[in-house]
């Protein structure tokens, strides 16, 4: 079976189904989307799945924690040997050396080998096995020529996926398209003084959405920023943590460790109303609101130019979320009313709701 295959928030699958069926068609590639409720991962099959891999860039989606060019489905996997059926299907995409090849076609097709499942109730239970598992196949594909002898991420990475104990999926992770995570989760850390576990929500997004180069320029000591919604203070908290001055708006308190840092300015006022005096380097927002009415006043701050960089929460209704996603998105960007750069994901920490970020300076 071709096609792709993407792992996404147990619950969310009909969201991804629709995202990847919706932008495949748009790049030239229809394909069906293949899934079930809750099992935490989604198939898109369609035919030219290497050409399909590249023209939906992971980077660019919002549902999929991870995504993957698939390169077979086994099922009726044999417990006493897994590995010799996955080392036959590796072999048809990249036929075994043959003497008198150049040192080129002699190298390894993959860096990495990760085996995982999905992040779901059914299949967390495989943990041990995928653990165990991997430790088996690594010498078995370094001894077939196809594994690296040393991990090496500039190659492309395989993954094997178990759905259960005998049936697993097989792709390919081309690199630098695609989590840098296994299971496509950033292990992140509460830290003990962090006022909110929503501190860990735009610590990801921090990770997560922007790229080294992003964090290192756009994220810098003095420079300003408003949290709208800020209460108890963890956005505001992160913020200080890089030594961003910041303006805290909500009519509830904020913990006094944050005011502590002095940094941070509360402000009780309307978070869709309040505007800084004068132009701020960032924008944050966490409100509960309505997503359309959030976008809204996203779109006003870029408008109206009281911010160069933003993070914003879209908090999803329970139905249509896809259709809900896109409309939200593309009314933002319209309503922006200048090119920006903008990279929507539901993060692992996201319950019911996608993070946005959003910037005036292109680095791509
Ligand atoms: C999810 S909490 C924010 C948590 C915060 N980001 C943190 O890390 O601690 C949402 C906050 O938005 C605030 N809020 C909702 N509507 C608001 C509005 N119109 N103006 C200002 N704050 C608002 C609420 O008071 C609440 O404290």
């Amino acid at each position: 079976m071709a096609g792709l295959l993407a792992y996404c928030r147990q619950g969310f699958e009909p969201e991804l189904a629709a995202e990847l069926s919706t932008r495949a068609a748009k790049v030239g590639y229809p394909g069906y989307a293949r899934t079930e409720r809750n099992s935490g991962y989604v198939v898109l099959v369609a035919d030219d799945s290497a050409a399909l891999n590249h023209a939906l860039p992971w980077r660019d989606l919002i549902f999929a924690r991870q995504k993957m060019q698939l390169l077979g489905e086994l099922k009726g996997l044999d417990p006493s040997d897994r590995i010799s059926p996955i080392v036959q299907l590796l072999h048809h995409y990249h036929p075994p050396a043959v003497t008198g090849t150049t040192e080129a076609e002699r190298r390894p097709a993959y860096g990495e080998v990760w085996v995982e499942h999905p992040d779901s109730d059914a299949a967390k239970p495989l943990a041990g096995l995928a653990r165990s598992f991997a430790n088996a196949l690594r010498p078995a594909l370094r001894r077939q020529g196809l594994l690296s002898a040393r991990e090496n991420p500039r190659l492309p990475r395989l993954h094997v996926v178990f759905v259960d104990g005998q049936h697993a999926f097989v792709g390919r992770n081309e690199a630098g398209d695609g989590a840098p995570w296994p299971l496509g989760i950033p292990r992140l850390k509460l830290l003990p003084d962090a006022p909110s576990r929503s501190a860990l929500k735009l610590e990801e997004a921090l990770l997560s959405l922007l790229d080294g180069q992003q964090r290192e320029q756009l994220l810098k000591a003095g420079m300003t920023a408003a949290d709208l919604g800020a209460a108890p203070g963890g956005w505001t908290w992160v913020l200080t943590r890089q030594h961003l001055r910041v303006s805290s708006i909500d009519n509830g308190p904020l913990r006094q460790h944050v005011m502590d840092t002095g940094l941070v300015e509360h402000l009780r006022a309307d978070g869709f109303h309040w505007k800084p005096e004068k132009p701020l380097d960032w924008m944050v927002c966490d409100m509960v609101e309505q997503p359309r009415r959030v976008a809204e006043r996203m779109a006003t701050w870029f408008r109206e130019g009281w911010c160069r960089h933003a993070v914003f929460n879209l908090k999803l209704p329970m139905k249509k979320r896809w259709d809900e996603t896109a409309l939200c998105l593309d009314l933002f960007e319209q309503q922006a009313g200048r090119r920006l750069d903008i990279r929507a994901k539901q993060l692992y920490h996201d319950r019911e709701e996608i993070t946005v970020f959003a910037t005036t300076s292109s680095t791509r």
